[in-house]
């Protein structure tokens, strides 16, 4: 972590969806160190607890608190927004960072990503968790922040709204002749819409004090596959995937006073892979 001794976040609240996840306790480890009080919302009660348990490990002192919400339910994220501002602070932070990401085929289902067979019901729970919970946690808790005159929301996107999957990396021989499962269209449909969801909220509520930004990760070493960890090196400028924490410092800059003049923009760290 770098030195934030100037740009604290001491005295600030946010909220990460997705937080019992993989990188949503990096993102709060990254804010506690800066001095936030960090509320970790998801759907899965034991992801919760463990990423809990992580954020502890690193730094006891941290303020964490966990919530189960289901982000596509208007009217349970109301009525937490309603409850927790009644206890204590509104919500200062939030980072729409929950997503779907169906990859690689599971195991007994038929759900391979390919246009041809899409999955209707994966498509809709896709664009459900990824637009529609990014959209109902922006209304509900940005309305509040803009009502205050401050506040700063971050959209968790990825490399690929700006750049097309290459389908081939999951391909044992390169090819696209024997690809079991795609990335699917889902995916990129949702990480391109958050681009415009940011410009879109970065105008609407600039004027309110209301950052809005975008953040583009490249792909996190989480023992994929090794052909797949391969294949994506050699497409990587750096020649290598991300380190789980290499987004800390990125999530603390764009949630502080470091980025106090930048809105509405997006921040990509992929190694390099999209240019
Ligand atoms: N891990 C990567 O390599 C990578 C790369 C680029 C971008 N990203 C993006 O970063 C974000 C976090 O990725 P991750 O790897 O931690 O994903 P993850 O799958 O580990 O975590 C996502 C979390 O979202 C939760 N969630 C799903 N539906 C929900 C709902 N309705 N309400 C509340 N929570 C819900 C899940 O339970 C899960 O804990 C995602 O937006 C992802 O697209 C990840």
């Amino acid at each position: 972590m770098g030195n934030f001794t100037n740009k604290t976040l001491s005295g600030k609240t946010a909220l990460i969806t997705g937080g019992g996840g993989l990188l949503g306790p990096r993102h709060a480890i990254g804010l506690s160190a800066a001095g936030a009080k960090v509320i970790l919302a998801d759907i899965n009660t034991v992801g919760l607890e463990i990423s809990k348990n992580k954020i502890l490990e690193f730094n006891d002192k941290a303020q964490i608190e966990t919530i189960i919400l289901d982000i596509t339910d208007l009217n349970a994220v109301t009525q937490f927004q309603k409850t927790y501002t009644a206890r204590n602070k509104y919500i200062d932070i939030l980072i729409n960072n929950a997503a779907l990401n169906p990859t690689m085929k599971e195991v007994g289902t038929n759900v391979t990503g390919k246009i041809e067979d899409y999955d209707m019901n994966q498509w809709n729970d896709e664009i459900n968790v990824g637009i529609t919970g990014a959209f109902i946690c922006s209304r509900v808790f940005g309305s509040r922040m803009a009502a205050e005159g401050s506040g700063v929301i971050i959209n968790i996107s990825s490399d690929l709204a700006i750049r097309a999957p290459d389908q081939r990396v999951y391909s044992p021989t390169m090819s696209f002749d024997d690809i079991e499962s795609y990335k699917p269209l889902g995916y990129s449909i949702v990480k391109t819409a958050l681009i415009g969801m940011t410009r879109y909220l970065a105008e609407y509520w600039g004027h309110k004090n209301v950052r809005v930004n975008a953040l583009l990760p490249g792909g996190v070493y989480n023992n994929q596959p090794q052909q797949l960890v391969e294949n994506v090196k050699k497409r990587t400028l750096l020649g290598r995937w991300a380190k789980v924490d290499e987004y800390e410092d990125a999530i603390v800059f764009l949630a502080s006073e470091s980025s106090a003049y930048m809105t509405g923009q997006s921040i990509v760290m992929d190694g390099g892979r999209s240019v």
